[in-house]
């Protein structure tokens, strides 16, 4: 079979996977049709803690790392800072919740620092300063999900546990602090940031949702915060018109940043049916499509799991591969093979 890396032409095409795809038979498919991989779980924010809450790399994360430099695949990091799995205990101190007050904006100002510093350490002190040939690193999420889903007036923010304390300064400090722990070399060396920072989101092909995502990017530009990369996750279904996947790459295009499809995958309800699979086919193909003709604007292309046997939505079976590796309707589509 074609390789679909090869059938569009951008740097990354991804994969988001765990361990159990670097070996055997799924690292062989994974290899054979993808440059790039997301961990789907270990670098996420609670993944870098024990049970004790000391800080130490995830094996999974390790392994992935290694797979990846050993094959060279680039590593699309996921994620510094998000709502969702992270310890409730990075809220809380001395036993109580987090407030508003100045004293506890900047105790959680300081444990987001340590985090991220720790994250970029933990990566460069296993695989090699960022941008050298050892470390296959080439993007993290920095901030995934900040944007509500609701439609209160004013800045169009997630009322996260960040927010409730920090405001909406929590999103320019983490481009801040990953920009400085990530990036040190480039600058002294003149050199573009070896680790794109991205910010991520859900439903960007939707126009409220679009429209709050466009403006905070704006702002965040305009306010000079170094964000490179704009992420849209597009977990898709049959019913999602892939003109609106079009039509948000279009109006992203206007802004100085590259973008990303970082979690691509489309739902085709249940019970699975043979005739919903070729339908999905087509959807692929025509997302593809889309994809195609904004290349020259996108970093990467991620498909969020490798089978539908490994999907977090695996009985609607969304991706391009089935739990027997085999290729579905949904592969030919995507590649543009009959
Ligand atoms: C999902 C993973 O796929 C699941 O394994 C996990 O249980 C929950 O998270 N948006 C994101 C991803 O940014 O991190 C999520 O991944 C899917 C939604």
């Amino acid at each position: 079979l074609t390789p679909l890396k090869d059938t569009v032409d951008i740097p990354g095409m991804g994969v988001a996977i765990d361990s159990r795809e670097t070996t055997g038979s799924p690292s062989d498919l994974l290899l054979h049709h993808f440059n790039q991989i997301t961990a789907e779980n270990s670098m996420k924010v609670e993944a870098w803690y024990d049970a004790d809450r000391n800080f130490r790399i995830n094996p999974d994360a390790v392994s992935l790392l290694d797979f990846a430099a050993a094959n060279d695949v680039r590593v699309y990091g996921h994620v510094l800072l998000w709502h969702s799995q992270t310890p409730d205990w990075f809220f809380h101190a001395r036993g109580t919740a987090l407030t508003s007050s100045e004293e506890d904006k900047q105790f959680l100002r300081d444990r987001l620092k340590t985090h991220i510093d720790n994250v970029a350490k933990a990566i460069s002190d296993h695989s090699g300063l960022f941008g050298s040939d050892t470390n296959p690193m080439v993007a993290f999420d920095v901030v995934n999900e900040v944007v509500s889903d609701g439609n209160e007036p004013g800045d169009g923010l997630r009322r996260s546990a960040w927010y409730s304390v920090l405001g909406e300064e929590f999103i320019p400090l983490a481009f801040e602090y990953a920009d400085e722990a990530f990036n040190q070399t480039y600058a002294a060396e003149g050199s573009d940031r070896p680790v794109k920072l991205f910010i991520n989101d859900y439903n960007t092909e939707q126009s409220a949702k679009q429209d709050r995502y466009y403006a905070l990017v704006e702002r965040l530009l305009a306010a000079g915060v170094p964000v490179d990369g704009v992420g849209h996750q597009f977990h898709a279904s049959l019913a999602t018109p892939t003109s609106s996947l079009d039509a948000a790459l279009t109006r992203f295009a206007a802004l100085p940043v590259v973008q990303a499809v970082t979690e691509l995958d489309n739902t085709v309800g249940t019970p699975v049916t043979e005739a919903n699979l070729i339908k999905q086919g087509h959807w692929y193909q025509d997302a593809f499509n889309v994809f195609r003709s904004h290349a020259d604007d996108l970093f990467s292309v991620t498909v969020w799991g490798l089978t539908d046997a490994r999907s977090w939505r695996s009985e609607q079976a969304p991706v391009l591969f089935d739990g027997d590796l085999q290729a579905k309707q949904a592969y030919f589509g995507a590649a543009g093979l009959d």
